[in-house]
């Protein structure tokens, strides 16, 4: 099942190259963290560029239930009118938040501080994912949360009354679990301290201190350590989303991946809590380039352009860059299928509590493919079979996963035989328009009949 409709069967054949230029929409993350603090501010924030996908709009849709006034203006634009800091109302519906885990977790933490009561739930794949990781560190602001076995939603999430602001390092690399903590102490009084041993992504931060907020990192042997002063009147902003490199990351490597191929994708960001895929391609031998280097709103931006590379190796991938390619792995594992020797990607034990446990998704898939992988709780090889060598032929499995059924969809591209997949209705989450952008560039991509 897809995550808001009927399956959508697809397959993908291999084909032509892939050439032109690739317009990839919106950064998800930072369109989330848009709407939410345009919501907590008050006056009105302009946000230009906005991911229209299903995960980002369930989050404006939950704004409006906290008393925000969200406008889509079209074109991409929209306005937030927001009720402040401490100025949520009590939703008088579930709040729905599909298949997004950063949307639930940050407006878990932008709630949790509010004299309010609101309930979550989400998709059968969000349903499914742990939410102690959020409900613990908010119990330390005096959050009580309710939900079913192991911490799943539905959940209920009563808003501390009297907040005392927390100070918590966090047993996880995820920027979802420091944000909700972030997000939360904005309405404690005193300073709240969240520091994460591992530097994970860093757009809570940066959008916080433009909203106005006395924010500050240090970075000391503990790992980073974040101050947040509590209780601070946020303004408005006007906000122009940079492209997605997580979406970036798909016509780049079925580039790579597909005979011939030559592909720009103009304006992506390379904030370095993001861009570990890109790296590790280069290190791979990918004919990657960054062209037209520059900074735009306080960010590095290029323009990649990728060539099909033919010699690509197998390489370890360090530990220590996990949380900066966190969601390029079942993506990055295609690219290692079409690549000379084995890939060996550890410390990814997150993988498994994604939109889908990961790791295994895309094992399963890509043996079915004809490729070899094994794996541990925490780490994944994939055997490559050079540049002409993956067989394919086989149907995967998505889980309502947006990133596994694109991944999959890019395997096919450059496949000996069509792979197909059994639900494309999840890529609507983050990049609505991957069909018809991956066609234009010559990808041959069909719906099936159900
Ligand atoms: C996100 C953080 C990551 C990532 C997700 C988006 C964010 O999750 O996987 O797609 O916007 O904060 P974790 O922080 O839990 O690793």
């Amino acid at each position: 099942m897809s995550s808001h409709g009927d399956p959508i069967p697809m397959t993908s054949t291999p084909g032509g190259p892939l050439t032109g230029e690739a317009h990839v929409p919106g950064d998800k993350s930072i369109s989330h963290r848009a709407l939410i603090l345009g919501a907590l501010s008050v006056g009105e924030t302009k946000v230009t560029g906005l991911l229209e996908g299903q995960d980002v709009l369930d989050t404006g849709k939950a704004m409006r239930a906290f008393g925000a006034d969200v406008q889509n203006n079209g074109g991409g634009n929209w306005s937030v009118h927001g009720v402040g800091v401490g100025g949520f109302g009590e939703p008088d519906q579930v709040i729905d938040c599909g298949n997004s885990g950063t949307g639930v977790r940050l407006i878990m933490g932008a709630m949790a501080t509010s004299p309010i009561t609101a309930t979550f739930t989400g998709d059968a794949s969000l349903n499914s994912r742990p939410m102690g990781r959020i409900t613990d560190p908010l119990a330390l602001f005096g959050t009580q949360a309710y939900g079913r076995k192991g911490g799943r939603l539905p959940m209920t999430l009563i808003g501390s009354r009297d907040p005392v602001p927390a100070h918590y390092t966090s047993p996880v690399p995820s920027a979802q679990v420091k944000s909700a903590v972030l997000l939360a102490g904005l309405n404690a009084p005193g300073e709240t301290v969240l520091i994460e041993k591992e530097a994970t992504r860093d757009h809570s931060e940066r959008m916080l201190a433009g909203f106005g907020a006395q924010i500050a990192t240090e970075v000391t042997n503990e790992g980073r350590v974040i101050t947040l002063k509590g209780q601070p009147e946020l303004k408005p902003q006007t906000i122009t989303v940079p492209r997605d490199p997580s979406s970036a990351a798909f016509p780049v490597c079925a580039a790579l991946i597909t005979e011939g191929s030559d592909v720009l994708v103009p304006n992506i960001g390379l904030n370095p809590t993001r861009a570990g895929l890109f790296t590790t391609l280069r290190e791979m031998g990918a004919d990657l380039v960054y062209e037209n280097e520059r900074e735009e709103g306080g960010e590095p931006v290029a323009d990649l352009r990728a060539r099909f590379s033919p010699e690509m190796k197998g390489i370890d991938v360090p530990p220590e860059r996990a949380a900066s390619m966190i969601d390029e792995y079942p993506i990055l594992s295609v690219v290692a299928s079409f690549a000379e020797g084995k890939t060996y990607m550890a410390g990814v034990k997150e993988l498994r509590v994604k939109e889908s446990d990961r790791i295994d998704a895309m094992a399963v898939g890509l043996r079915a493919n004809g490729v070899t992988v094994d794996e541990t709780e925490d780490s994944w090889t994939v055997y490559g079979l050079g540049p002409n060598g993956v067989k394919g032929g086989g149907t995967c499995a998505t889980h309502l996963d947006h990133r596994i059924a694109m991944s999959f969809l890019c395997l096919g591209m450059a496949a000996q035989s069509p792979v197909k997949i059994d639900d494309g209705g999840a890529i609507a989450t983050s990049f609505p328009i991957f069909e018809g952008l991956m066609g234009g560039l010559g990808a041959q991509i069909t719906r099936d009949p159900t």
